[in-house]
């Protein structure tokens, strides 16, 4: 299928480098089959996706995973990304960031660094993250400081560690972090198999929601970016601004995706890098256009006002749900599946108070 005209240059490219990861947490957002080490992209590919991507128009590549520190030749994946002359960002857990490493790394041209970081509270981030790791994020947030570098920390928010909000802010700001992202949990991949036992209730959210409010009219402190739920609200996210709009993931293995979370549909035939350039990957690929768009929507998205506001909101999340990612996204009120949210939703409120029996993300537990 070729797009019905020329689509507008993307923005970002998301590098995967690995699926490996030191942590093991349960709102993941990678696919339940990880893509094996042994298939990773190598350098010297990477520098001809970041060319190629630069060619296209994108100015943005964030260097991710999995854990982007994993991969002894980051330095040389980063330079290559510089030279094609890229902002370049590296988002990390921050287990295994030394001064000298990140020394290297701005040596290699990172521009700036985003670390996640799972509570406020260290021995709940440690439960969390499934191990030790508290400590270690805050030694990597001073060696980030330290360097003079741009800064964000990213936090996923859910039932376990909502309620500390204005401890996560407190912490960001005295971490000296210049940007707090506050992700509310997405609930595709691994996550979804802790859906039950993240989701925030109506109450959290709400509270949660007061507590950014009076944070951003206070004079100073770190930016704070709210990423929305959507399960509670009635209204789907404007995902990815767009299928094949803004963006492009490159998995380790050298798949090519519109999403990183459309990894698991089944469906999709994404292209890889290693047989396409990147311009055709973009421009005339049949996943790339397969959401683009309104031509494709059905059902109560096909004649919607809001149709080119939220796009038909997440087809990852219409996939994950209904087993078809042309569906409306059942987290929209008006979606025919609306009840497959909106049931979790009414769980949640009643198990409000539950325990947390986290699913980890090890590979014990990706072989159930
Ligand atoms: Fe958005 Fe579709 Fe719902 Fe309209 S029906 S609000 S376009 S998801
Ligand atoms: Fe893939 Fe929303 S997460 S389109």
């Amino acid at each position: 299928m070729a797009a019905m005209t020329e689509p507008a240059a993307p923005w970002a490219l998301l590098a995967e480098l690995t699926h490996a990861c030191p942590l093991h947490c349960p709102y993941c957002s990678n696919p339940l089959e990880l893509v094996r080490r042994g298939t990773e992209l190598a350098a010297g590919e990477w520098a001809r996706v970041f060319a190629e991507a630069a060619d296209l128009g994108v100015v943005q590549a964030h260097i991710s995973g999995g854990e982007p520190l994993l991969r002894p030749d980051l330095e040389r994946i980063v330079a290559a990304a510089h030279a094609a002359g890229v902002y370049t960002q590296l988002v990390t857990s921050g287990l295994g960031l030394t001064a000298g490493r990140l020394d290297a790394l701005t040596g290699a041209g990172i521009d700036s660094v985003q670390l996640s970081v799972q509570d406020a509270d260290p021995a709940n981030s440690d439960l969390i993250a499934g191990r030790t790791s508290h400590t270690a994020k805050e030694r990597a947030a001073g060696v980030i400081r330290a360097a003079g570098v741009p800064f964000g920390l990213n936090v996923v928010l859910h039932r376990h560690n909502l309620d500390r909000l204005p401890e996560i802010i407190a912490m960001g700001e005295r971490w000296g972090a210049d940007r707090v992202e506050l992700a509310n949990a997405q609930f595709y991949g691994w996550a979804l198999r802790n859906r039950d036992v993240l989701l925030p209730t109506r109450e959290q959210l709400e509270r949660a929601k007061r507590t950014v409010a009076a944070h951003r009219a206070k004079p100073g402190g770190p930016e704070l970016v709210w990423v929305l739920p959507d399960y509670h609200e009635g209204v789907p996210k404007p995902c990815m601004g767009g299928w094949g709009a803004r963006s492009i993931t490159v998995a380790p293995d050298g798949t090519a995706l519109p999403c990183p979370a459309a990894y698991a549909m089944a469906d999709l035939r994404p292209p890889n890098v290693r047989d396409h350039p990147l311009s055709w990957i973009w421009q005339s690929s049949d996943a790339f256009n397969a959401y683009r768009g309104t031509a494709w929507m059905s059902g109560p998205c096909g004649e919607c006002p809001r149709r080119e506001t939220d796009f038909g909101g997440c087809r990852c999340q219409a996939y994950a749900l209904t087993g078809d990612a042309s569906r409306t996204d059942p987290a929209c009120a008006l979606s025919p599946d609306h009840h497959l949210v909106r049931d979790r939703a009414v769980r949640a409120e009643r198990d409000g108070g539950a325990a947390p029996q986290f699913v980890y993300r090890r590979p014990a537990n990706a072989r159930e």
